[in-house]
């Protein structure tokens, strides 16, 4: 596990858009495995602005998201596929038929799920899969208990999950129970893990994501048994990390180097 610790929130999406970035320029054709939520905002405002300004092309990218909300279509403006059209690839030289999410509104949700599982494999596996954290330490919407070798699937949605993703909705509207979600064994087959997670309200999660047990009531502790995973911090995110001192010295300021 390499953990860059950037000073701000800023230069720590910097970071994770020039990884991004990297993997593009190196492999034309790569296999994106993207993620949603508020982390990842400025993420893709930063890609954007790179690619309208000469840096890599996503012409002959391929997109995987990591979940959708069960029961939302394409169209619902709360639907990941929404949200990506809105922060990307509506901005972006992208071919829109190569961006996959799971459809929400497919009639038989576990039959959806084991088509994207496969439509994944069919195009060779992800090259990088980008990844924020949410609360309770879930990747995806691999909620705490989830196996660490799951595919994708439907899951049922925790309160906490609901609680903290209801400000994206209407009042009037109902959250969504369940979610389509990569597993936590499709997760591990990226070739390369990047997960990203600022600000003190993920100090815990990050806490036990990178120094905790491996252990499925923390999904992202899975991450432990990854080859190539990058974890990316901003000081605030950082807090509650015991070996700290350890990590600002093998890469200072959120240098990776080879040697880990
Ligand atoms: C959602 C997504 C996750 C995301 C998490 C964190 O539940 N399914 O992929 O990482 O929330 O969201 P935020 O970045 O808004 O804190």
């Amino acid at each position: 596990m390499k953990v860059l610790i950037l000073e701000t929130a800023d230069t720590a999406q910097e970071r994770v858009v020039s990884l991004i970035a990297q993997t593009m320029r190196d492999k034309p054709n790569a296999v994106l495995g993207l993620a949603t939520g508020g982390t990842m905002l400025p993420v893709y405002e930063k890609l954007v602005a790179l690619n309208k300004s000469g840096g890599p092309s996503f012409r002959d990218v391929t997109t995987f998201n990591l979940d959708e909300y069960v029961g939302l279509g394409p169209d619902h403006p709360q639907s990941y596929r929404s949200y990506m059209n809105d922060v990307l690839f509506g901005k972006v030289d992208i071919n829109l038929q190569r961006t996959h999410l799971p459809r929400g509104d497919a009639r038989n949700p576990e039959d959806e799920a084991l088509r994207y599982e496969a439509a994944i494999a069919q195009c060779g596996g992800l090259d990088l899969q980008l990844l924020g954290l949410g609360h309770n330490g879930h990747i995806g919407f691999n909620e705490p208990t989830s196996s660490l070798k799951s595919r994708t699937r439907i899951k049922t949605l925790t309160k906490e999950t609901r609680d903290a993703n209801s400000r994206y909705f209407r009042a009037d509207e109902t959250i969504p129970t369940f979610a389509i979600t990569m597993g936590v064994g499709t997760i591990l087959d990226a070739r390369h893990c990047l997960l990203l997670a600022t600000g003190t309200q993920k100090a815990d999660a990050v806490a036990a994501m990178i120094e905790g047990p491996l252990a499925a009531v923390c999904p992202a502790s899975a991450l432990q048994l990854h080859p190539k995973a990058t974890i990316v911090i901003d000081m605030a995110a950082a807090a509650k990390l015991k070996l700290l001192d350890y990590y600002l010295h093998v890469h200072p300021d959120g240098t990776a180097r080879e040697i880990v």
